[in-house]
């Protein structure tokens, strides 16, 4: 049984997958880094020199690749709920958790980031809002849902290993 974690930048995705992936005995599998690697290019040179739909078919192509692995634990990048094929393959093949949090909270968690190409402007606040406000129609239709703003991350992690142990 797989595990895919999606939501928005700086909810947690990548620091939750790792230690939840470790107490369920799977691999992870952190999209974002292992398209950094494949390319040997970071994310924001990827937008920047490459497009932004080329890392969007990286990601379709990276999905089509994961869904075929067992026991995998992966953590999406932020905009994987734009294309509803990917979502799809998702839904499929494991347990799909979406980690929300309040706009405060994210705004605290991504404003030291310097390689989140969707979020380099002057004003974060109205980018995250403007964002957010696109997509959370997308990210609510993730079969569980869990709202990280108030919790550890040890606390997300358990919920994670609860939800997938309830997934049939
Ligand atoms: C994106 C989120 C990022 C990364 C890219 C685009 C998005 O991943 O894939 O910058 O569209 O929300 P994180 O959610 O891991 O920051």
């Amino acid at each position: 049984m797989n595990v895919y974690l999606f939501g928005f930048m700086g909810t947690g995705k990548s620091t939750v997958g790792r230690l939840a992936a470790k107490e369920m005995g799977l691999d992870f599998v952190d999209m974002d880094k292992l398209i950094e690697e494949r390319e040997g290019m970071s994310i924001k040179d990827i937008f920047q020199e490459k497009g932004e739909p080329f890392f969007r078919k990286l990601e379709t192509e990276l999905i089509k690749e994961l869904v075929q692995r067992e026991n995998i634990l992966a953590a999406t990048g932020g905009g994987v709920i734009k294309n509803q094929e990917n979502v799809d393959l998702m839904q499929q093949s494991g347990c799909c958790i979406c980690l929300n949090a309040a706009q405060e909270v994210i705004l605290q968690r991504v404003s030291h980031s310097k390689n989140r190409p969707l979020l380099l402007g002057e004003d974060l606040m109205k980018q995250i809002q403007d964002l957010l406000n696109q997509r959370k129609a997308l990210y609510a239709k993730i079969d569980h849902q869990v709202d990280t703003s108030v919790l550890s991350i040890q606390e997300v992690v358990q919920h994670v290993i609860a939800l997938q142990s309830q997934h049939s």
